[in-house]
């Protein structure tokens, strides 16, 4: 049985409060895992607001077994590889990647509104260190050059963790 464990309680908490998503947002998750932090974005946001893509085949099933069985089953749990976005569900309000990246795919920016952010946990090849960090998507994609700046939310009401 293929295996994938959700992040830390404490580090679910920081980037869901970092992604300050309020409800109406339209969220896409990068690794759904076991299908827990996109079950908590559904709770504040709505199933239909909430895509998670997930790159191995069987922990999607899983996923999507584990929602389903637990009312979450409307979410959408797509098997693919994350670093492409899911295009057909943009422009999203806020990306939140839940596996280590090193580097930044540009199609999330393309993929997110103006104004919105995309949230990751950063790692480089020097440290290895973790650093959850947000950008804010500071203009229309399209219009080159890459313009981002960082910042974080202040995620207004507590998380049903
Ligand atoms: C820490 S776990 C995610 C935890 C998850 N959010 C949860 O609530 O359980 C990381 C997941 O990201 C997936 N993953 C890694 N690289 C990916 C990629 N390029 N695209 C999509 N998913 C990816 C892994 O297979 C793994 O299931």
């Amino acid at each position: 049985m293929p295996t994938s464990s959700a992040s830390s309680s404490i580090m679910v908490a920081v980037m869901l409060a970092a992604l300050d998503a309020v409800p109406g947002y339209r969220v896409l998750e990068i690794g759904t895992g076991t299908g827990y932090n996109a079950a908590l974005l559904s709770y504040r946001l709505g199933a239909q607001l909430v895509t998670s893509l997930e790159i191995d085949q069987k922990v999607a099933a899983q996923a999507r077994k584990a929602l389903s069985d637990t009312g979450y089953g409307e979410i959408s749990v797509i098997t693919g590889d994350g670093a492409l976005g899911h295009p057909a569900g943009a422009p999203y309000d806020r990306i939140i990647a839940t596996a280590a990246v090193h580097q930044i795919p540009y199609s999330w920016v393309e993929q997110t509104r103006p104004g919105g952010r995309v949230l990751l946990p950063w790692a480089n090849s020097y440290t290895g260190a973790l650093v959850t960090s947000t950008i804010t998507v500071a203009q229309a994609a399209a219009s080159l050059p890459k313009a981002a700046s960082c910042g974080c939310g202040s995620g207004a009401d507590p998380w049903p963790l």
